[in-house]
């Protein structure tokens, strides 16, 4: 079957055929298109909602068009519709989930709403078979709006173990870097300065907290982190233009949060026994990150698989919403109810990630 994905809830818009040979289970993206406004947004320090929903507006059908051509699909092959509704941005979430909608009644196709989150931990599907990834799987959610350990006993089901008390941690990367002076978006940046720090020979004394490292519940929390680094910044006022300054701050942010993380994962995975972890989420693309988890996977729980995300589906993106779309589908007794769909799907801002 082919699937054509829609993504609208940040600042990408995003369309993507993805295939799927029901014979052995295959999952294949034909396209992925991602229209990003990182330009237009970089310049308020952040995403603006309505900005995003005009940009959207704009893009959403040449960036549909480019998807099916890439593909090489024509809309008559198409057998099923999906879309991000929830959680994000409800201006910039309305522009997809209504052109979802629109093309569900008018091409006659079914339709499905999909969880954002929901497609970032799917990410981890693509270009592989259905049965690659074993149950139970431990997913640690890390993007700008999200940080949990989700435990999915099978597919389709979340039970969330721990989340962040404040702020997400791509959230602590953007506010670290705009404290920096390094842009927006900050994740990239803090982790290209932290790439360049010299670590063995350190000119600044820095040290930032663990929170919540000796916790033993699975919560996180990141805004304390964030302010421990506005204040030695503003400690010394003298090196905010100093490029060895900025790459040792970022250097330690970064140690900081994937520690937290990392140990966070690995305690949760001793409880929990599970077959997999899989890694989801924009900050997944954190190459520290990546390297310290599967070296703690390593030495800890020999016997766990361990999985991120291909680079292109990392970010968002609409292959993982068309991938997570197939199993939904899968698993629905009654397709047929899909073809109206459109007559009452809706955006929520904080959609919760679906129980059962
Ligand atoms: O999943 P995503 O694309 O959008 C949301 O669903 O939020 O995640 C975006 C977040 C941003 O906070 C961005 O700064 C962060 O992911 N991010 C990174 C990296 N690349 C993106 N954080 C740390 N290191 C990176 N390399
Ligand atoms: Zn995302």
């Amino acid at each position: 079957m082919k699937i054509l994905g829609l993504e609208s809830s940040c600042d990408e818009t995003a369309a993507s055929v993805v295939e799927i040979d029901e014979t052995n289970g295959s999952i294949k993206p034909l396209s992925n298109v991602i229209s990003s406004q990182i330009k237009l947004h970089a310049k308020w320090g952040g995403v603006v909602p309505n900005l995003a929903a005009r940009e959207h507006l704009k893009n959403i059908l040449p960036v549909i068009e480019s998807g099916l051509a890439e593909a090489g699909v024509s809309k008559d092959e198409i057998d099923l519709i999906a879309v991000t509704h929830g959680p994000g941005l409800i201006p910039a979430l309305l522009v997809g989930t209504n052109t979802a909608k629109t093309l569900s009644l008018a091409w006659e196709k079914p339709l499905l709403g999909i969880h954002h989150i929901e497609g970032h931990i799917y990410a981890n599907f693509i270009n592989k078979k259905d049965a690659d990834i074993k149950f139970p799987a431990l997913c640690l959610v890390v993007s700008g709006g999200h940080t949990q350990l989700v435990l999915m006993k099978k597919h389709l089901t979340y039970e969330i173990i721990g989340e962040t008390q404040d702020d997400a941690v791509g959230e602590a990367f953007d506010k670290v870097a705009r404290i920096l002076g390094l842009g927006y978006p900050g994740g990239p940046a803090v982790a290209s300065a932290a790439a360049t720090c010299e670590f063995q020979s350190f000119d600044f004394d820095v040290h930032f907290p663990r929170p919540m490292l000796k916790k033993t519940n699975f919560d996180f929390s990141f805004s304390g982190l964030k302010t421990a680094v506005l204040y030695f910044v503003k400690k010394n006022p003298k090196e905010i233009k100093n490029k060895k300054f900025i790459a040792e701050v970022a250097y330690e942010f970064q140690q900081a949060a994937v520690e937290v993380l990392v140990t966070k994962t690995i305690r949760a995975a001793k409880k929990y026994s599970p077959k997999t972890i899989l890694l989801a989420g924009g900050v997944s693309a954190n190459t520290e990150l990546q390297t310290q988890l599967t070296q703690a996977i390593e030495d800890n729980l020999s016997k766990t698989n361990f999985s991120f995300p291909e680079i292109a589906y990392q970010l968002d993106n609409a292959t993982m919403i068309a991938t997570a779309a197939y199993f939904r589908h899968k698993a629905l007794t009654n397709k047929k109810s899909l073809l109206s769909t459109w007559k009452n799907l809706q955006t929520k801002a904080n959609l919760e990630l679906p129980k059962k």
